[in-house]
């Protein structure tokens, strides 16, 4: 076996998502719809491995983390609220002879269109990048509603119901996994600038005091998170803010960047909101969002510290980081090397003849009874099997032979290396555990 053939391209990512079904463009059959997406079978799997190992993440020994699930629709008092209204807007240009849209901070408008080659640039505009929609039958003002942009504004604006129905005390944390909706100028980089995607985000309630230390911690949390992941160290960088590039709720915000093919690339962002969200929330809406503190005997509004990352975008991530090719019996083999906790199907079981059929998927059927996410791959060759679980990143090949009746043993095949063993039908369960846990 040798390695690294050519290096990983977004092109081949999309190829292989479409290939083996981890995603497709969504309304394919009628043209696609830009910058949205449908999840297949196999990265359905790995997105709730995903969201389950960010859940685990979140962790914070004696500390309390709540989980909710916002609506994707409110009302426009909220987004007013929020900033979003008159701040959540990306510049737009169009070109003149074309009429091809960009993002003003995406291009040299020194230089000519990339669509045309003409130079004649309109003004630059500002684009509000919400999706506005109408609630019920009667168009008037009460009427309009928004999707989402962010998931964390379902957070706040929950933040009393949440504090009154939980017997919780600051400091504490908010999480939830859900959709927002971006209407992009211009969509990109396949599931790296989405106008429907999903966000995990959570949000740490604290006092102003202990803003900075929970800001340091987290931030060395969600680094340490890509790493159990299986994201190489060198990959990964946290950047800080500069002041012009703070949003407009936040005091400090670092992002946590990843070595796309493209270059370094926001994944997560890390911010201190300071407690600009539940204020506004506070002077919008008229109720008290403050928290009484017993022991200095005055009510205060929390600080917050956010971390949040696209679950798509992490995907795409993920995806990058584990594509490899390498040369197998002389031909090219393509195989992501996914974290097993990652990979879509922990274990594959192959029956190598027919005979061998009903004994290997009885020991497949045993693992599943036991929650373990694995298949069955009973067609094609062995060696045409082996490609198709590489390819997918199934870290484990068990195969059934002609010894395994009168032996009780069947041979593992481990993906990265393609060494194989030979072990006790009885140990199977417990040889996957181990691999999940390594
Ligand atoms: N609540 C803070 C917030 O939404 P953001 O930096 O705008 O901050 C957070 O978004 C994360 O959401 C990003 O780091 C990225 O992972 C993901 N994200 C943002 N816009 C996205 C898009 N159009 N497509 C896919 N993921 C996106």
């Amino acid at each position: 076996m040798t390695t690294a053939t050519s290096p990983v391209t977004l092109e081949k990512i999309v190829a292989l998502c479409k290939r083996r079904g981890f995603v497709y463009q969504t309304a394919d059959i009628y043209g696609g719809l830009n910058g949205v997406y449908d999840t297949g079978p196999l990265g359905t799997l790995m997105k709730q491995n995903i969201r389950a190992a960010w859940t685990n993440s979140l962790k914070i020994p004696g500390q309390e983390m709540l989980f909710i699930e916002g609506s994707l629709i409110s009302p426009q008092a909220v987004w007013e609220a929020s900033g979003h209204i008159s701040g959540f807007q990306d510049p737009m240009v169009d070109c003149l002879s074309c009429k091809h849209r960009y993002r003003a901070d995406d291009i040299d408008l020194t230089k000519a269109c990339s669509f045309c080659g003409n130079l004649s640039w309109t003004p630059i505009r500002q684009f509000n990048l919400m999706f506005k929609t109408q609630v019920g039958a009667a168009e008037d003002a009460s009427s309009v509603a928004y999707l989402r942009p962010e998931t964390a504004q379902s957070i706040f604006i929950n933040f009393k119901n949440i504090m009154a129905s939980n017997r919780v005390k600051i400091p504490f944390g908010v999480a939830q996994i859900g959709k927002a909706f971006r209407n992009e100028i211009t969509p990109k980089q396949f599931l790296f600038r989405m106008r429907e995607f999903e966000q995990m985000e959570m949000e740490w309630f604290c006092p102003e005091s202990s803003a900075m230390e929970y800001f340091e911690l987290w931030s060395a949390k969600r680094k340490k998170f890509y790493a159990a992941i299986g994201i190489k160290e060198e990959h990964i960088r946290i950047r800080p803010h500069e002041a012009d590039e703070l949003s407009h709720y936040s005091s400090a915000t670092s992002d946590i960047e990843y070595l796309f093919p493209f270059g370094w690339k926001e994944l997560e962002g890390v911010a201190y909101r300071g407690n600009y969200d539940l204020s506004k929330h506070m002077e919008f809406s008229g109720k008290d969002l403050s928290v009484y503190d017993e022991q200095e005997k005055t009510s205060f509004i929390p600080h917050v510290v956010e971390c949040s990352v696209g679950t798509d975008r992490l995907f795409l991530t993920l995806l990058f980081e584990a594509y490899h090719e390498d040369i197998v019996g002389g031909e090219t083999r393509i195989l992501l090397k996914l974290h097993p906790t990652i990979a879509p199907f922990k274990a594959a079981f192959m029956p190598l003849s027919k005979q061998q059929l009903e004994p290997m998927e009885k020991i497949c059927l045993a693992m599943k009874d036991k929650g373990l996410t694995v298949q069955f791959d009973a067609t094609g060759s062995i060696g045409k099997r082996y490609r198709r679980q590489d390819e997918i990143g199934t870290p484990l090949c068990f195969t059934y032979d002609f010894d395994s009746e009168s032996t009780g043993t069947v041979t593992v095949r481990n993906r990265d290396t393609t060494a194989q063993e030979r072990i006790s039908i009885d140990t199977i369960e417990e040889y996957i555990r181990n691999t999940l846990r390594a």
